[in-house]
């Protein structure tokens, strides 16, 4: 059977970082998981990841999906693949692929092409290369006089004239499984960096008469690795151009991409605006003539047709067709925004359903509740669902009215068409077409506030009376 191996042991010294350097995200997606995805899309699904520093990191990451095997020494590219030994020597019989876990743009079709290519050649090892106009830092190619490969030569191992070679090792390469494993057992660390070089596999394979070939792919972008925050960021921006054109191709329009991040697994229908400072994560998906921010941060939330969202934070949701929020709205998970809902400032909606044209227009709290068709909250309204101990619901039938500065004291229910009088506290439930109203009697005391402020303004006068 065929299958992977991914070298995930680097710490990423440059970058200054305390997680592994394959647990960096492009986009929401760590580096690790994008070289995953390509094994998965090319239909290989029995990996080994060899994990280093900080490996508890990597193993959470993958939940027990993947195996993994521990390099707690970082010797070099050669010693951590003879990490991978246990699950190299399971199954000997097909080709292993050699990945790095921190050149994320690897794709599935280079993968298979390169498969193609090796097991036609009847190679023991294929090297994926490329061609790039600034090949410092790479592995060299040094063809042979047949312009088959000769040998890889480290940058830190070339003489000038090789270090002009522009043809470079991506670190990705198909192996026999077989062959792999005796490979290995040859490398020795004589070189610059004192380190088991895979690469050397390479010569060692042809001094024994083993077939070595190239795959030289155009596609440049699967070389791109990152050592740098510097690559870094070129390596999110090289993703995140990618995943707008993408949108644009379907139709999706953009004022300005300023600030604007997709995920990769966002989908967006035709004609729906995406303005700056917007950030789509996770399985969120947008339907079509929406008009998304400026401004918002949607995570896994799935949007109908028709919505209008300005400056709002929507995690784990539904939002329905023709619903318009913002600005400063903040919808947490689990909540259900039905059709028609208007929301509107300073508003924050946790695990509640909102039924059918129901308006919450500003400064209100509906957590924990369950809201029925064409409410219209007032100002200031908050679902009081927490006890300090536990939390309960509130529920709400069809066109209630809730005054200003109601508090709903949780578990309560108003039944339909019941109205709440503005700044009472609901302790008890309401039925349909009720009134609800809990206030204290009004006092007027006429003139206190001249009597005050003639004290406050004339203290001397204030004294000579109490003097007399
Ligand atoms: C390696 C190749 C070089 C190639 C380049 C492509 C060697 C000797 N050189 O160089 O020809 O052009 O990749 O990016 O193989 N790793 C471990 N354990 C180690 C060392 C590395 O797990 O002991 C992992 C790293 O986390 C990384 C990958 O192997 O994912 C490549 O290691 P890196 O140190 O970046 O190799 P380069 O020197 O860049
Ligand atoms: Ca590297």
């Amino acid at each position: 059977m065929n299958q992977a191996v991914i070298l995930a042991g680097g710490h990423g010294k440059r970058m200054k970082a305390d997680i592994p350097k394959p647990m960096l995200e492009i986009l929401d997606v760590p580096m690790l998981g994008w070289v995953i995805r390509a094994c998965e899309n090319a239909e290989i699904s029995n990996l080994c990841v060899i994990t280093g520093y900080k490996a508890e990191h990597i193993e959470h990451y993958l939940n027990g999906k993947y195996e993994t095997a521990l390099q707690s020494e970082r010797l070099g590219t050669g010693h951590a693949v003879m990490q991978a030994e246990k699950f190299l020597s399971k199954d000997t019989e097909g080709n292993t692929l050699i990945l790095c876990g921190d050149a994320p743009f690897m794709d599935a079709e280079t993968i298979s092409n390169a498969l193609e290519l090796h097991t036609a050649q009847n190679n023991s090892v294929t090297v994926i290369t490329a061609e790039l106009d600034n090949p410092y830092g790479y592995g060299r190619i040094i063809r042979s006089e047949t312009d088959g490969i000769a040998e890889i030569v480290e940058e830190k191992d070339a003489s000038s004239a090789q270090k002009r070679i522009k043809e470079v090792n991506s670190g990705a390469y198909w192996f026999r499984t077989a062959d792999l494993i005796e490979l290995l057992s040859k490398l020795t660390p004589q070189n610059a960096q004192g380190e088991y070089y895979l690469t050397d596999t390479i010569s060692i394979a042809l001094s024994e008469g083993k077939r070595a070939g190239v795959y030289l792919t155009d596609n440049q972008d699967v070389i791109l690795g990152a050592n740098t925050r510097k690559d870094l960021l070129m390596l999110r921006e090289n993703a995140r151009q990618k995943v707008l054109m993408k949108h644009m191709e379907n139709g999706v329009d953009f004022v300005c991409t300023d600030g604007v991040i997709i995920g990769t697994d966002v989908e967006i229908e035709a004609a729906t605006v995406i303005q700056p400072g917007t950030i789509l994560k996770g399985r969120t998906k947008i339907g079509s003539h929406c008009k998304i921010g400026p401004n918002c941060l949607i995570d896994n939330t799935v949007i109908g047709q028709h919505c209008k969202l300005n400056s709002v934070q929507a995690y784990d949701s539904v939002i329905e067709d023709n619903v318009k929020i913002g600005p400063f709205v903040h919808i947490r998970p689990n909540s259900h925004i039905k059709s028609g809902v208007k929301i509107g400032d300073f508003v924050e909606v946790k695990n509640s359903v909102v039924g059918e044209q129901t308006s919450i227009a500003h400064l209100t709290y509906v957590g924990d509740s369950d809201v029925g068709k064409k409410v219209n909250f007032g100002c200031g309204t908050v679902t009081v669902n927490y006890d300090g101990i536990s939390k309960e619901r509130c529920v709400i039938g069809d066109s209630c009215f809730i005054g200003c500065n109601t508090n709903l004291i949780a578990p309560v229910t108003l039944g339909n068409g019941v109205y709440t009088a503005a700044g009472s506290t609901i302790t008890k439930d309401v039925p349909d077409y009720a009134l609800a109203v809990e206030r204290g009697q009004l006092k007027v005391k006429e003139g206190y506030s001249l009597r005050k402020l003639k004290t406050k303004l004339f203290p001397e006068k204030d004294k000579d009376r109490n003097n007399k």
